[in-house]
């Protein structure tokens, strides 16, 4: 099953996406952590990247487009995958549209200050990529990973005026792509102002 986790950024997408990876035995491809791992080993679409992701922005269409047409086409992807952060402007799902069928869209959705607290306090495994909340799924051990021992960090678009930005860039180029969605027929809300586990459940029941 191909799927598509739209939302903005910090609604929980990750999170609900690292736990029907385990339900589904399908690969989660978030262009998020492809990018930041391309800005960790300094490579060319790592550095072209940096800045954009720094400020808040969208990286480009044509660096993320080509990356993710080579992913889909990896052995790991031909049972299904959920699209995590992919795509995120029109011509983003164009071109995926070109590539191949996408079989259920989950629009999930929180309101804004929700978004604001869970983006201040979210902290990340820079070993696992395990994700945190330093108050609503806070560690058993502050700044240690649960699953792996790994140290907890904060992104650096997880600072206040990047945050601003990426909810502006949400609104203005990536909420278009819901009516879209739904015009198609394979759109369904997921309400993430409930407990992680409930949220799991209406995801679970719309796949
Ligand atoms: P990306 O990494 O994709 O960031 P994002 O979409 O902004 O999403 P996040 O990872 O911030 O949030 P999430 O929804 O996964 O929330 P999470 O589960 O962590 O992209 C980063 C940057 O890369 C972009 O700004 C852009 O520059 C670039 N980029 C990426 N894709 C691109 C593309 N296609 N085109 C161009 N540029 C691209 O949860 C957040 C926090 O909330 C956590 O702390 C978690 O513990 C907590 N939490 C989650 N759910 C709940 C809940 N139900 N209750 C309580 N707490 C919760």
């Amino acid at each position: 099953m191909n799927l598509i986790f739209l939302g903005p950024p910090g609604v929980g997408k990750g999170t609900i996406a690292k736990e029907v990876v385990k339900q589904k035995n399908i690969p989660q491809i978030s262009t998020g952590d492809l990018l930041r791992a391309a800005v960790k080993e300094g490579s060319e679409l790592g550095i072209k990247a940096k800045e954009y992701m720094d400020s808040g922005k969208l990286v480009p269409d044509d660096l993320i487009i080509n990356l993710m047409k080579e992913k889909i086409k990896e052995d790991d992807c031909q049972n299904g995958f959920i699209l995590d952060g992919f795509p995120r402007t029109i011509p983003q799902a164009e071109a995926l549209e070109g590539e191949i069928k996408i079989d259920k869209v989950l629009n999930f959705k929180a309101l804004d200050k929700t978004i604001i607290q869970r983006l201040s306090g979210r902290r990340t495994c820079k070993q696992c990529g395990a994700i945190f909340h330093l108050t609503n799924i806070p560690p058993k051990v502050e700044g240690v990973c649960d699953k792996c021992q790994g140290e907890l960090f904060q992104r650096d678009d997880d600072k206040p005026e990047a945050i601003k930005k990426r909810l502006e860039v949400y609104q203005q180029q990536t909420a278009p792509l819901i009516d879209c969605y739904n015009e198609k027929g394979i759109l369904a809300d997921i309400d993430t102002e409930q407990p992680i586990p409930k949220i799991i459940s209406d995801v679970m029941k719309e796949i």
